[in-house]
């Protein structure tokens, strides 16, 4: 089953290129308010420090990043008889400057003054270390507008977050932190409106650490606040403190562990950064084997159309029905290959995988 998600992805990249909502595909959509730790959790997922975060607004434009599993570089060195780079790529050494990239991306369509746009970035990393996961990083949900944005930001930017979550074929990463009312939740509240069954919503409890003294999460994450169908995963995400004296990845999973440990012992098997990234991958699976029927379906249908075109040219035709999924997969490589060469992006070429940015 996971090497279906690549396939997927393709699909996707090529539909989405040809500017056709044909085919609606499943992916992670991460939202909250301003600030909640959507960035942040989704650091955590992919396992890498490359996404702007901090506080006011910092993600200011769509990301949409394709993590691909990839063998190690010696590896694929064997299979593939060496890597071949496109013309026209830039390589990075770390995925700091891929968070530089992303940064002045956003400057160049968004300005430099917190103004947004609905215009997403499109980011690849492929690495061993990744479990085969779209995910989308949005705006948070914020009240007040700051320097240039318009009067009426809330409404863009909840505008732009339902565009991605009304898709059915989205699963919903609820963030909200440990230190504010469940009640009061934008995430939940926006899920709802999509989602009103629960369906394919997954809460995220964030900053379990800063909560008031004499108070815990453990009511909420056991779902007797609000319960959540598909389940409730408290997280402890790195500080601003952590991030200014660059505390790494690694370490913030092993003091979460520990906290989960100390404070939620009962529940810190189900709970935690990894247990979040396991649950979503599981999700998505399901998601996608549910979703097969109906793409084939309307495959079929595609295929049947290009087909009668075809035939009114008086071109004689074979049946390939038996294959349609190969049929359009063949037809997504060749077509990602001729776009490669045309498209500017950013490749990092680490030992271990690597990344690249499409615009
Ligand atoms: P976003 O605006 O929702 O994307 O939030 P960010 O991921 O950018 O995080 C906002 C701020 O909250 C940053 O300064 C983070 O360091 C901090 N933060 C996020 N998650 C946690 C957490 O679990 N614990 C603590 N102490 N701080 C966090
Ligand atoms: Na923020
Ligand atoms: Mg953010």
């Amino acid at each position: 089953m996971e090497t279906l998600i690549p396939t997927i992805n393709r699909l996707q990249e090529v539909f989405l290129t040809v500017g056709a909502e044909i085919i609606q595909l499943p992916q992670i959509v991460v939202v909250g308010s301003q600030s909640s730790g959507k960035s942040s959790v989704l650091e955590s997922l992919v396992g890498r420090d490359f996404l702007p975060r901090g506080s006011g607004i910092v993600t200011r434009r769509p990301l949409v990043l394709q993590l691909v599993n990839v063998a190690p570089l010696q590896e694929r060195l064997k299979i593939d008889g060496g890597i071949k780079l496109p013309f026209s790529v830039n390589i990075f050494t770390d995925f700091q400057e891929i968070r530089k990239e992303i940064e002045a991306e956003t400057d160049r369509s968004s300005g430099e003054n917190k103004g947004i746009s609905p215009e997403p970035i499109y980011l690849k990393i492929f690495s061993p270390k990744v479990l085969n996961l779209s995910l989308v990083d949005l705006p948070g949900i914020t009240k007040v507008p700051v320097g240039d944005q318009p009067e009426d930001i809330e409404s863009q930017v909840q505008e732009m977050i339902l565009s991605f979550i009304s898709n059915p074929n989205s699963l919903i990463l609820a963030v909200s932190p440990a230190n504010s009312d469940l009640a009061t939740s934008d995430a939940l509240k926006l899920a709802r409106e999509v989602d009103p069954d629960g369906r394919r919503t997954l809460l995220v409890i964030s900053k379990l650490d800063l909560m008031d003294a004499g108070t815990d999460a453990l009511e909420v994450l056991l779902g007797r606040v609000i319960p959540v169908r598909l389940g409730i995963i408290g997280v402890v995400n790195r500080s601003q403190h952590d991030i200014n004296t660059q505390k790494s990845l690694e370490d913030s999973m092993k003091d979460e562990q520990a906290f989960l440990q100390r404070h939620y012992p009962s529940l810190a098997s189900r709970a935690g950064s990894r247990y979040l990234a396991k649950t979503l991958s599981r999700l998505l699976m399901h998601h996608i084997r549910d979703c097969l029927p109906d793409l084939k379906t309307r495959v079929t249908v595609l295929t049947a159309q290009y087909q009668a075109r075809l035939n009114s040219y008086g071109q004689p035709v074979e049946d390939h029905s038996a294959t349609l999924l190969q049929i359009v997969t063949k037809f997504a490589s060749d077509y990602c290959n001729t776009i490669e060469g045309t498209a500017r992006y950013i490749q990092t070429s680490e030992l271990c995988g690597g990344a690249r940015i499409c615009y």
